[in-house]
């Protein structure tokens, strides 16, 4: 059976005791198994968050939305992939976020991929159209046009499809692709249902527990 995924990306929002919270109040329910779920919380909570997923197993994927493109050092104040691999399975790279507000390059995303990698974590990596570059050893995509990332501007279906199917003839090592950008419970569907999505990835509509558990029963 395909699987569909669903990301939550937290981004720079919530506490500990806010992501507690989060946690009690998505519950345990369980999912139908071809729905993987996963979500990715600041590196300050990632360990409150995966002890919790742990301890009441949960059915939830840990990520992390950032990693170091180095390994452990001086590197004052980066996170690298040793580290986060006591608590994560996958890895976001190359938000626009990342891209726009702390300049990385698609070189340094290339070195960040090769981190994850050789920690044995899942790089999800972010692309905001078809020309930008899919290091190799990337299975998973999220295709999130910047136009429509926290704008309640989704894009249209159809193009994310179209996105999607090149990706996949242009990089033959991507397996997976999502959508990100302005996902709610009402146009999940539309998304999850082209042929070459596999899932999305989801930002604000995430924050609030029960329109994420919308969200995944509607994907
Ligand atoms: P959004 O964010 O759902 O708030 O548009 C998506 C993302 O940036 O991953």
């Amino acid at each position: 059976m395909e699987k569909t995924y669903i990301v939550a990306n937290w981004k720079s929002n919530k506490t500990e005791s806010d992501a507690l919270t989060w946690l009690t109040d998505f519950g345990e329910t369980t999912f139908p198994e071809n729905k993987v779920i996963a979500v990715c919380p600041s590196f300050s909570v990632l360990s409150a968050v995966s002890r919790k997923v742990e301890e009441k197993q949960l059915p939830l994927m840990v990520g992390a939305q950032n990693i170091s493109p180095f390994e452990e050092g001086a590197y004052t104040g980066e996170q690298n992939g040793g580290q986060l691999k006591e608590f994560v399975t996958l890895v976001i790279i190359g938000h626009s976020e990342r891209r726009n507000h702390f300049h990385e390059t698609d070189d340094e995303i290339a070195q960040k991929v090769n981190q994850a990698l050789a920690h044995n974590l899942i790089p999800l990596l972010c692309i905001q159209d078809r020309n930008t570059p899919v290091p190799q050893g990337v299975e998973m995509v999220a295709y999130e046009p910047i136009s429509a990332i926290g704008t309640g501007h989704p894009d249209t279906p159809e193009d994310a499809e179209a996105v999607a199917k090149a990706i996949k003839e242009q990089n033959p090592h991507v397996s997976v692709i999502l959508y990100g950008g302005s996902v709610t419970a009402d146009d999940v569907n539309s998304f999850t249902r082209c042929e070459s999505i596999s899932g999305v990835l989801v930002g604000k509509a995430s924050l609030d527990p029960q329109s994420f558990q919308k969200i995944i029963e509607n994907a």
